[in-house]
């Protein structure tokens, strides 16, 4: 048997291999993330970039199994923000350097909805003389969709697999036409196909899912030759139909140490791709995502949602609240960022290395 530190190193690996990373324990788990925070740091340096997160409409028309915020959920207060106060979001973003914000909401599919996002990315680019970076993470659309929103201006585009086994995608979501796992597939294709760097991510600690599921996961991840990944433990949500299964979920220390190792792996896999450290690993840990930071990770995603929204986007319990207002989070995100030894990469889009290498495109 290959010794485990040799299957660090290596520059290619097996499913094999991948399996044998995500079941280590002990100090291999320490080796592990000792190579994969070297990986980073020799790929990607130690410049974490911000991405302001505005989470404007927490109306959905899907029905996923894990979501607080699934349209069978009678007792979410729903709230659709108005544009006005998006575009003041996006503009302390640019005021305070943050690059670029995400605009994540509900999936919707009508033409109103297509121009409204139109809209709002121009008015986005015309108040920060097209510097702010806009990345989408809207749901499935149709290609002409995913054509038009670039054209206005979005470069970015998050999408997550959610699960790349077609059987357990069907057991946390319905199985029928509006929850289709080929659509789940084509619209990554579509995206990559209209230009955007394309970014998707699985959950962790699902029920059902097996290590054999998240090795495959990865190498989903690889072969789909993907720009980012945004990735982190599922956390059950007691007014969701996959709450009944919560006996067979693993204690959540041991999702968060999952989520960890997937982080850590897929940086070996994707050296220089961008992953996010995500807001359910601080869920389960207050240091959560400075630990995935510390180990592979290298964007963060601040939430600039306006307050008295903030609370009613529960995509599962227990998700962090910010206390401080806006500026005071933001410093205190930096000092977190440089305990650890990195450092902010302020005014930047902070494109994905991958996406310029495979483009042959300019930095950003
Ligand atoms: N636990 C963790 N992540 C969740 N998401 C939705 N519900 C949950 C949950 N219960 C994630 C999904 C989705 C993203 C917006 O939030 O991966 O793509
Ligand atoms: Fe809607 Fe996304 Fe929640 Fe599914 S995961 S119900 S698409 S908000």
């Amino acid at each position: 048997m290959t010794p485990f530190s040799e299957i660090i190193h290596k520059d290619t690996f097996t499913r094999d291999d991948i399996i044998r990373m995500l079941t280590c324990t002990g100090d291999e788990i320490n080796e592990l993330f000792a190579r994969s925070a070297k990986v980073k740091e020799e790929n990607v340096g130690n410049v974490v970039y911000f991405r302001g997160l505005i989470e404007f409409s927490n109306i959905c028309s899907k029905n996923c199994y894990y979501c607080g915020i699934r349209k069978g959920n009678r007792h979410v207060k729903r709230y659709n923000i108005s544009d006005d106060e998006i575009i003041e979001a996006a503009r302390f973003a640019y005021e305070n350097d943050f690059g670029s914000v995400v605009l994540q909401g509900g999936e919707l599919e009508s033409e109103a909805y297509t121009a409204r996002i139109e809209n709002l990315l121009h008015r986005i680019k015309e108040i920060s003389d097209d510097k702010l970076g806009v990345t989408l993470s809207v749901g499935e659309q149709s290609p002409e969709v995913y054509k038009r929103w670039f054209a206005a201006g979005a470069h970015r585009y998050l999408l997550r697999i959610e699960s790349s086994d077609q059987q357990l995608y069907y057991k946390i979501h319905p199985t029928e036409k509006k929850h289709r796992f080929e659509r789940r597939i084509k619209a990554l294709h579509d995206l990559r196909e209209a230009g955007y760097q394309v970014g998707t991510g699985v959950m962790i600690g699902l029920p059902f899912q097996t290590a054999e599921n998240l090795a495959d996961d990865l190498l989903f991840m690889k072969n789909l030759d993907i720009d980012m990944c945004g990735m982190g433990p599922y956390i059950e949500h007691h007014e969701t139909p996959l709450y009944q299964y919560k006996n067979l979920l693993l204690p959540l220390e041991e999702r968060f140490v999952l989520s960890l190792k997937m982080i850590a792996i897929l940086r070996l896999l994707m050296k220089n791709i961008n992953i996010a450290a995500s807001t359910a690993l601080q869920a389960i840990d207050p240091f959560g995502r400075e630990k995935a930071l510390q180990l592979g990770a290298n964007i963060i995603m601040p939430n600039i949602t306006p307050g008295i929204y903030r609370d009613d986007y529960n995509l599962y319990e227990n998700k962090p609240k910010i206390t401080q207002n806006a500026e005071d989070y933001k410093r205190f995100l930096e000092e977190r960022i440089a305990q650890i030894g990195n450092v902010v990469g302020y005014n930047k889009w902070g494109d994905s290395l991958h996406f310029k290498e495979r483009s042959g495109g300019e930095a950003g």
